[in-house]
């Protein structure tokens, strides 16, 4: 079963939707990720090994997400950054947004109940990884009450590019669900015990942040511009190619996937 899935998903990371009815963001933000040689290769990278075998039912969890953090520290800003905030206004896009970084293996699991946030948060303060990033992320996205607005001003990039900084660390943080932009790490407070307090506190920085909540909606606004130039149809046959294939709608299903070889797992090889 998953040996027949993961090419199925393979496809859906690494091309763009074969028929692409409603204008989705999150396949644009893919198809010029897969435009730019450096952006793919580092894309390419994560989704292989987040989607590798471990142990039966398992998967390499810490290289997948060493891999994740590569991604964003390497990968061309512009271009990650749209793919973790690509602007959504559905379902199908925000389902893509939220399957961005294979968040099965770098996000959730192995057990099928989320821990206590405790967890995560001990585990990021005992990490030379995390601990910065955890850090930054407070101070870059932390509210300023005695600011008109009540966030820091040109708070948007900072704020964004710490809350990047964190995919891939022990408080990898994610799109709750496919109806919102709400995001949270994988963690509740229900067991926190006599460290309940402190457990809300953590995962508020998360769930309860009107200014991330407004730096993720904000980055529509810088969305044409960042994704004009790379979307040029006319940039290199390769893209072209890839742009041809997910236009055409009377693309049978069977045909897609024999151009997948040829298309897509040729940089796997
Ligand atoms: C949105 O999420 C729900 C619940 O997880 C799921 O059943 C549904 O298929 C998702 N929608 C899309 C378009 O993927």
């Amino acid at each position: 079963m998953a040996s027949c899935l993961a090419p199925a998903l393979l496809l859906l990371l690494l091309l763009g939707s074969p028929t692409n009815v409603a204008p989705n963001r999150c396949v644009d933000a893919a198809d010029a990720c897969t435009a730019d040689a450096r952006c793919q290769r580092l894309r390419t990278a994560y989704v292989v090994q987040c989607l590798g075998r471990a142990a039966p039912g398992g998967c390499p969890r810490a290289r997948c997400r060493r891999a994740l953090r590569r991604f964003f520290a390497r990968g061309p800003p512009e271009l990650t950054h749209a793919l973790l905030f690509c602007p959504c206004g559905g379902p199908a896009c925000a389902e893509r947004r939220r399957q961005t970084f294979v968040p099965s293996c770098a996000f959730s699991g192995p057990e099928p109940a989320p821990p206590s946030c405790l967890a995560p948060l001990d585990a990021c303060e005992h990490s030379r990884v995390c601990r910065p990033r955890l850090l930054a992320f407070q101070a870059s996205c932390a509210p300023a009450p005695s600011n008109p607005d009540g966030c820091l001003r040109d708070q948007v990039p900072s704020c964004l590019r710490a809350y990047a900084g964190l995919v891939g660390t022990a408080v990898t943080p994610n799109y709750v669900d496919n109806g919102s932009a709400r995001v949270a790490p994988w963690c509740d407070c229900g067991a926190s015990g006599n460290r309940r307090e402190e457990c809300e506190v953590f995962r508020g920085l998360f769930t309860r942040n009107r200014c991330l909540d407004r730096a993720i909606q904000d980055f529509d606004g810088g969305w044409p511009s960042v994704l004009h130039d790379q979307l040029d149809p006319h940039q290199d046959p390769e893209h072209s190619l890839l742009q041809v294939s997910s236009a055409d709608a009377s693309l049978e299903g069977s045909s897609m996937l024999s151009m997948l070889p040829v298309l897509a797992l040729q940089p796997l090889l």
